[in-house]
């Protein structure tokens, strides 16, 4: 009788290496080049949304914001030539109106896309949504630099901004933190940005895992849109000891950001 073969392994170093399944390697390639289509698609269509945010934002700015303020002007020269005519107190009544319109067309211009972020860069922008954090959830966010500034593509600047809102609202959300501190660095090659606040923190060990909840979206997306440009997400928390997120990507979008 002869002995039975022994199996291929450790234990049996001469053995021929196990030979790798063919049908395995190209289903696993169809699914990473899967999962970077999903990620481009996610970018693409966070990006797009940006634009179209801009433009709307622009076009409520250019026509309607401008045409109120003309009707407004208007309005007060009759009412200034009417003083006599017993409709003063109706003049009033439809400027104050107007002037609440002007108001609010103008603060929701600059919340659907702020113009900061493109007329005066990122850093007046990160200090804008400070002061946005502190007037809407009573956080204290503190703003730092270091380094020269460099010029920033915009797509890389809408990804920064849109991570940096969302960490900031994260600390509002989650952490009952009452101060956060915003520190930009401008490196030689690549800008980084790290989001620290003095809250509950959390067990980060989801996050690292690749999973989130279902229903949760915003690191993730972070995670997604940054990988997309090349960038990374780095968390760092533990119960009660506060959050602590690195961002970075480079200056400006590249075609190989994207390979794996
Ligand atoms: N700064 C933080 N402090 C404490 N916990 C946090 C902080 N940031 C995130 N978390 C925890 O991590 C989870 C995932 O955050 P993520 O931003 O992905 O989702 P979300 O804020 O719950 O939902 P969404 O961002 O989609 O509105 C949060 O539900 C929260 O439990
Ligand atoms: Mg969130």
């Amino acid at each position: 009788m002869t002995a039975p073969d022994k199996p291929h392994g450790p234990d049996n170093p001469g053995a021929a290496a196990t030979p790798v399944d063919p049908g395995r390697l190209d289903t696993e390639r169809r699914i990473r080049a899967y999962e970077r289509q999903l990620r481009r698609l996610a970018s693409e269509l966070s990006l797009a949304e940006a634009r179209e945010r801009r433009e709307i934002a622009s076009d409520l700015h250019d026509h309607i914001g401008q045409a109120l303020a003309y009707v407004s002007r208007k309005v007060s020269a009759l009412k200034g030539n009417a003083v006599f005519s017993g409709m003063d107190e109706d003049f009033s009544e439809v400027l104050s109106i107007l002037s609440q319109t002007i108001r609010y067309t103008r603060d929701l211009t600059v919340e659907i896309s702020p113009p900061v972020l493109y007329e005066l860069g990122l850093s007046a922008a990160i200090d804008w949504l400070a002061e946005r954090a502190h007037n809407r959830f009573g956080l204290k966010v503190t703003s730092h630099q270091s380094g020269p500034s460099q010029p920033v593509a915009d797509d890389i600047k809408v990804f920064m901004f849109k991570s940096v809102q969302e960490l900031i609202t994260n600390a509002a959300k989650h952490a009952r933190a009452d101060r956060v501190t915003v520190h930009t660095f401008w490196r030689p090659d690549f800008l980084e940005i790290r989001v620290g606040d003095n809250g509950c923190g959390f067990d980060t060990s989801t996050f690292e895992s690749g999973l989130t909840a279902q229903d949760c979206f915003g690191l993730f997306s972070i995670r997604e849109r940054l990988s997309y440009a090349g960038g990374r997400i780095e968390i760092q928390s533990a119960p009660d000891r506060g959050t602590s997120v690195l961002i970075s990507a480079p200056y400006t979008l590249t075609d190989e950001a994207d390979c794996d």
